[in-house]
């Protein structure tokens, strides 16, 4: 049965309860940050072996927080982090996740086509009330929601990585995102201690839009031999007061990611010279070179 398209019964829900589908980089983060903010968080993944390393990574990211927040009282800092992590429980098992979800947040693989099926699955699972958003970094949240019989009830929640650092989230909403699906939204994100922008859904929506192309760029200005990585990454840290230089940012998110994303524009904008390919770029994805991930990309981690 499709439900109405603009429910009468949703109004500006307050949300508690929240699903977290994918315990990647980003899934895990946003996760530990509802936990810590005292929302019942579950978390949904594949198998059980990444919801372990998953948890694990929670209870990392965890113990370096506290470091500084509890550093005159390491009791308190241990039971804070025993409290946040009873708010954390996983599963394998989405359709049960949902069912008394406020919120869905899908951080799962960069395609389409997965995130339309996951949103169509769950949409016939979560009860009326149950908002959807998407992680994405570069995809129509439009076409996720086109999967779903509640277009009224998706929207975006772009997080940054490392999501327990980054202060900001571009909330989007799309042509039919409801007035109050957003404002639901901009209040989570609030009582998660994080600052919400609000985006339009439009490729990249601000922040990815403005610092992809500057990546390429700093790629395409090295590959025409103008500036060695390591000279552009410190000209950027040091002249223009970034944390990261580009190519050091580029190995944090993932070469694959930045590829994926500039590809997807390109065949959107074809003659856009700001989405133009990299050859050195493509050479270090196709050697399974992503970045830090992998524990090289532009430079060596381990
Ligand atoms: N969890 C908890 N704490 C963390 C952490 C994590 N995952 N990562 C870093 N920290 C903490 C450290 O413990 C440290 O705490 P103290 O100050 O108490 O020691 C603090 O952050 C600083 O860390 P470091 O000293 O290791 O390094 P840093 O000063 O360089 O900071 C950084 C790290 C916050 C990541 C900073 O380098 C930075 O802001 N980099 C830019 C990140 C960025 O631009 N992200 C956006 C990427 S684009 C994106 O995400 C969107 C997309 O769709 C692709
Ligand atoms: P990741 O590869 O670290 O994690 C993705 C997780 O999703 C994996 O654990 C995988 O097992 C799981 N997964 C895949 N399909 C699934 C499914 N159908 N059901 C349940 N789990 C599934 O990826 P990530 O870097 O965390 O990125 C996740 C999303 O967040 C992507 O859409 C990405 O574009 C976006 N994003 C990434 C960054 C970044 O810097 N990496 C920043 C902001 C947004």
């Amino acid at each position: 049965i499709q439900r109405s398209f603009s429910s009468s019964v949703v109004r500006n829900v307050v949300i508690k309860n929240v699903t977290i589908i994918g315990g990647g980089q980003m899934g895990a983060g946003i996760a530990q940050v509802a936990a810590s903010t005292g929302h019942s968080v579950t978390l949904v993944d594949m198998t059980d072996d990444i919801l372990k390393k998953a948890m694990k990574g929670i209870q990392g990211s965890l113990r370096r927080v506290v470091k500084k927040k509890f550093s005159d009282d390491p009791e308190s800092g241990d039971d804070f982090i025993q409290k946040v992590m009873q708010n954390v429980s996983t599963t394998t098992n989405p359709a049960a996740a949902v069912t008394t979800s406020d919120l869905v947040v899908e951080a799962i693989v960069e395609n389409m086509k997965i995130k339309q099926d996951l949103f169509g699955f769950l949409d016939k699972m979560a009860p009326e009330h149950t908002i959807f958003a998407s992680n994405t970094s570069s995809l129509p949240i439009s076409d996720m929601a086109s999967a779903t019989s509640r277009p009224d009830r998706c929207g975006g929640l772009h997080f940054f990585n490392p999501v327990p650092m980054m202060k900001l989230v571009e909330v989007v909403a799309t042509s039919s995102t409801s007035p109050e699906t957003s404002e639901s939204l901009l209040n989570f994100t609030k009582a998660l201690g994080k600052t919400p922008v609000c985006c339009k859904d439009t490729p990249g929506f601000i922040v990815n839009r403005l610092l992809v192309p500057y990546m390429m760029e700093a790629l395409r200005l090295h590959e025409r031999g103008h500036g060695s990585k390591e000279d552009i990454d410190i000209a950027m840290k040091l002249g223009a007061g970034y944390p990261m230089g580009p190519f050091e940012l580029s190995d944090y998110v993932g070469l694959d990611t930045i590829k994926f994303i500039t590809d997807g524009w390109r065949e959107k904008e074809p003659d856009n010279p700001l989405f133009a390919p990299s050859d050195l770029l493509n050479k270090l994805v196709a050697e399974g070179k992503l970045g830090k991930k992998s524990l090289e990309g532009f430079y060596k981690y381990n």
